[in-house]
């Protein structure tokens, strides 16, 4: 059973029987959350895209665990270039890894590091570890090819950006949870900046209002899925 435990923002740690990973780990810039870089233990990073408040502290989590750093190939080479261990891969590929498998899904969004180096194509995840599927969109706007992935996976959790303005909104992570089926969905993505200042209660109450099932997962705190 994988452990999932929200480091604030898009940032994410899951724990599997057979390895552990971390997605978009943006700590030391992120007054809310509660994680240091240097307390991160994972195997591997997954890197939705290149902008700062994804990238984050990945680089330096990687090299302090000797990680991997698994993200589009792009930003995969871009990340090898600052001296990372990386595996690239690309829209719609899937790799078996130690720890489960991962697939690259299309994300409508874009991608440059801090320093202004493009970065290609930003992408979500979808992350199978001890049979279960945990679906990470990244940053994105609504797709009607959510209700794809939903119908061609059993999604068991699905994180969903709520924030507006950079990703979907309340409304449009709605329709999201709508399309995607899963057993449940959590927020994310949401009041760590003035512009993104939203109640994910308001996102909570609407999806079970429509008969689906949400959860709000505080900063710091886990979940068995
Ligand atoms: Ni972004
Ligand atoms: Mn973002």
């Amino acid at each position: 059973m994988p452990k999932l435990t929200y480091l604030g923002h898009a940032a994410f740690l899951v724990e599997g029987s057979k390895g552990s990973v971390v997605i978009d780990p943006f700590l030391s810039g992120n007054p809310l959350a509660r994680a240091k870089p240097e307390e991160i233990q994972v195997d591997y990073v997954l890197l939705s895209h290149g902008h700062g408040d994804h990238l984050g502290d990945a680089l330096q989590i990687a090299e302090a665990c000797d990680a991997v750093i698994v993200a589009p190939n792009e930003l995969a080479v871009y990340c090898a270039g600052k001296g990372a261990r990386t595996h690239g891969m690309h829209l719609g590929g899937a790799f078996n890894f130690p720890f489960g498998r991962v697939k690259l899904t299309i994300a409508h969004h874009g991608s440059m590091a801090p320093d202004g180096t493009y970065t290609g194509n930003p992408c979500g995840f979808l992350v199978t570890m001890d049979g279960k599927t945990l679906y990470h969109p990244g940053d994105t706007g609504l797709f009607y090819d959510m209700k794809l992935i939903g119908e061609m996976n059993r999604i068991d959790v699905a994180l969903l950006p709520i924030g507006d303005n950079f990703t979907m909104g309340i409304e449009d992570a709605v329709k999201a949870a709508e399309f995607l089926q899963a057993g449940v969905v959590i927020p994310m993505h949401y009041k760590t900046f003035e512009l993104i200042d939203v109640e994910p209660t308001e996102f909570v109450a609407k999806v079970e209002a429509g008969g689906m099932k949400a959860r709000l997962l505080p900063i710091g705190e886990s979940l068995d899925y």
